[in-house]
């Protein structure tokens, strides 16, 4: 997966997205005001210390369900829900829109640098 990939798996039904962020995809979520967000999580709570290019999500908008696009929306390097419009960040943060929460992250373990195991 090479940066600014996202590739997508499916976990217990679900689509995981497993995206390999940019320098400056993780910029661009560090560079938010934590506190300003409909649902304030810090990027550093989204991702594990020293893997921060990797993140790993649930890829199901919180509003109803639908399936997010991703890298669209009006964030680069984002992901967008077209059913009812809602935007979230590079950190899969929303931003704008509908949605109540962030794109859930699900447990997951490193097994090693190219393998993760999620669940
Ligand atoms: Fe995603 Fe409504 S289901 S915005």
């Amino acid at each position: 997966v090479q940066p600014g990939q996202t590739k997508k798996v499916k976990w217990r039904g679900k689509p995981i997205f497993i995206r390999h962020r940019t320098d400056a995809e993780i910029q661009a979520a560090r560079e938010v005001e934590t506190a300003t967000l409909p649902d304030p999580e810090d990027d550093a709570a989204r991702v594990q210390e020293g893997k921060e290019k990797w993140l790993v999500m649930i890829g199901v908008c919180t509003h109803l369900g639908c399936i997010p696009l991703v890298d669209a929306g009006e964030h680069e390097g984002g992901y967008f829900c077209p059913c009812h419009g809602s935007h979230y960040d590079t950190s899969g943060r929303i931003r704008k829109g509908p949605a109540p929460k962030n794109l859930e992250v699900p447990e997951y373990a490193f097994l090693s640098d190219t393998k993760i195991k999620i669940g």
